[in-house]
C-alpha cells in the first residue's frame, strides 16, 4: 500500500460497503446504488462581517439515502469541511441508522469555516443564511440536521428559528439538539457520550476485561470526548489521558475529570495547555494516541489512525468516538496486531439515537422523562451491540465488518424493496 496515496474518506466508506456486500453475496447491481449519495448541494454563503466588509462561505448538505426514512446527520463548522468528508460522513449516518435500526437515511451538511475566529453575532448570520439556502432540501419529513464539530445547541436554535420563519410556522422537528426550551430532548446532550461509555463496558464485558484496574485514553474534549471521558470516569475506570486541539495532558495515576470538564467550560476558548494539575504531563495528540492503556477513544476527527501510528497503538480496544478516525489501512493492522476495535456507527450512535427520541417527541408534541430517554438509550445500544457482536463472531470478521454486515443488508433489502422508480 502507497504511503503517499491522499486520504479520502469516501474510498473508506465504499470499501467497507463492498466488503460487507460481497460477504452477503448481494451481486453488484443490489448494492450499485448504495454506493452513491442521492443528492449533493453546494451553497455560496454570503456574510455580512462585523467590520462592514463582505465574506463568501462555502457550505454543504448531502443526503446519502433516504430508503429507509428522512436524511439525518449533523452540520459541521471546520475550516477543513470539503466535499469528500461531507459525503462520508453522510454515508456513515446511512449506515448508523440502519445499525441501531432507527427508521432514517444519512445526510450531513458543513461550512468550511473556522467557528473560534467568529463572533457570535456572524455564527447567527451564517447560520441563518446558510439553513435559508439548504431550506429546499430540509424539513422533518425529508432531512433533519444536527450538531456536529463545531455547531451546538444554539446553532441549531438557530436552524429551528429560521426554518420555521421561512415556513410561516413554528417547525421544532426540522433540527435536532436543540435547546431544552425550544422542543430540545432531555438526555440529548449527553448521549452520544453515554452511548460511547455504555459500549466501552459492553465490550469490556464481552472480552471478560473487568472495569476495575482498566485504563482509557480519551483524544478531543468536545461535546463526544468530554461527556465520554465524564461518565466513563464515573463508570469506574481510570481515564489517564485527555486531549483537544492545542496538546493533550497525561497522568498515569488518573485525571480529575470533573475538574478538566469544569476548567474547560468555565470559559469560551480555554484550552488544555493552559490547565494546570497536579501530577500532569502535556503530551501531543500523537503521543497519546500511542500510550499503553486499555480502552482508547478517539473522538476527535477522521484519519487519526492511520497506516503511519497503527503499529505504534498500545490500546487492547479501541471505540470509536468520532466518525472514521481509523482508516482501511490502520483497520487490517490493528486487526493483525489483535487489538478490538468497535466501529463509529455502533459506538457513537448514542447521539443519533435521542435525535430520532427527539424528533419523535417534536412531531407528537409530547415530552419524555431524562430517566425515560437514558433507559431507551440503553436498551437499543445494548441490542445492537449484542447482535454486532453476534454476527462478527458468527462470521468471523471484525467488529466494523460486523456492523456493516447489518447495516448494509438493512438499506440494500429496503432500497431493493421499493425497487428502482420509475
Ligand atoms: N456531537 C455529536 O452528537 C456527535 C455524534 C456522533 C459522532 N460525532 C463525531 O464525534 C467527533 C467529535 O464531535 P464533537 O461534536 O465532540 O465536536 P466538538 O467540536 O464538540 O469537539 C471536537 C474536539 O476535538 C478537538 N480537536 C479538534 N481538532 C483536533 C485535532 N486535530 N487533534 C485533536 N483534537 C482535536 C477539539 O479541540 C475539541 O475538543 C466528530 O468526528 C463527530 O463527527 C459527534
Amino acid at each position: 500500500m502507497s504511503t503517499t496515496k491522499k486520504y479520502n474518506p469516501y474510498d473508506n466508506v465504499q470499501a467497507v460497503v463492498k466488503n460487507a456486500a460481497s460477504i452477503l453475496g448481494y451481486s453488484h447491481d443490489d448494492y450499485e446504488a448504495v454506493l452513491f449519495p442521492e443528492r449533493e448541494l453546494k451553497v455560496s454563503i454570503p456574510i455580512r462581517m462585523d467590520d462592514g466588509s463582505v465574506h463568501v462561505f462555502e457550505g454543504y448538505r448531502v443526503q446519502h439515502s433516504t430508503s429507509r426514512g428522512p436524511a439525518k446527520g449533523g452540520i459541521r463548522y471546520h475550516q477543513n469541511v470539503n466535499i469528500d468528508e461531507v459525503k462520508a460522513l453522510a454515508a456513515w449516518m446511512t449506515f448508523k441508522c440502519a445499525v441501531v435500526n432507527i427508521p432514517y437515511g444519512g445526510g450531513k451538511g458543513g461550512i468550511v469555516c473556522d467557528p473560534s475566529k467568529l463572533s457570535d453575532s456572524e455564527l447567527r448570520r451564517l447560520t441563518r443564511r446558510f439553513t435559508a439556502m439548504i431550506a429546499p432540501i430540509i424539513g422533518p419529513d425529508q432531512d433533519i440536521p444536527a450538531p456536529d464539530v463545531g455547531t451546538n445547541a444554539n446553532v441549531m436554535g438557530w436552524i429551528m428559528d429560521t426554518y420555521s420563519m421561512l415556513k410561516g410556522h413554528c417547525v421544532p422537528g426540522v433540527v435536532t439538539g436543540k435547546p431544552l426550551e425550544l422542543g430540545g430532548a432531555l438526555g440529548r446532550h449527553e448521549a452520544t457520550g453515554r452511548g460511547v461509555m455504555l459500549t466501552t463496558l459492553n465490550i469490556l464485558k464481552a472480552l471478560d476485561i473487568p472495569v476495575k484496574g482498566s485504563t482509557a485514553v480519551i483524544q478531543g474534549m468536545g461535546n463526544v470526548g468530554s461527556i465520554s471521558a465524564k461518565l466513563i470516569h464515573k463508570a469506574g475506570l481510570k481515564v489517564i489521558a485527555v486531549s483537544d486541539v492545542s496538546c493533550g495532558i497525561y497522568n498515569p495515576e488518573g485525571l480529575n475529570i470533573p475538574e478538566i470538564i469544569e476548567y474547560l467550560s468555565a470559559k469560551k476558548g480555554n484550552l488544555l495547555k493552559d490547565y494546570k494539575g497536579d501530577g500532569v504531563s502535556y503530551i501531543s495528540n500523537e503521543e497519546l494516541l500511542e500510550l499503553k492503556t486499555t480502552v482508547l477513544v478517539p473522538a476527535a476527527l477522521e484519519n487519526q489512525i492511520n497506516e503511519k501510528n497503527a503499529k505504534k497503538i498500545q490500546a487492547k480496544v479501541i471505540v470509536e468516538g468520532a466518525n472514521g478516525p481509523t482508516t482501511v489501512e490502520a483497520d487490517e493492522i490493528l486487526k493483525k496486531r489483535g487489538i478490538i476495535l468497535v466501529p463509529d456507527i455502533l459506538a457513537n450512535a448514542g447521539g443519533v439515537v435521542v435525535s430520532y427520541f427527539e424528533w419523535v417527541q417534536n412531531i407528537q408534541s409530547v415530552s419524555w422523562s431524562e430517566e425515560y430517554v437514558n433507559e431507551r438509550l440503553k436498551t437499543i445500544m445494548d441490542q445492537a451491540f449484542q447482535a454486532v457482536w453476534d454476527i462478527a463472531r458468527e462470521k468471523d470478521t471484525s467488529l466494523r465488518t460486523g456492523a456493516y454486515l447489518i447495516a448494509v443488508k438493512r438499506v440494500v433489502d429496503a432500497k431493493n424493496l421499493r425497487g428502482i422508480w420509475p
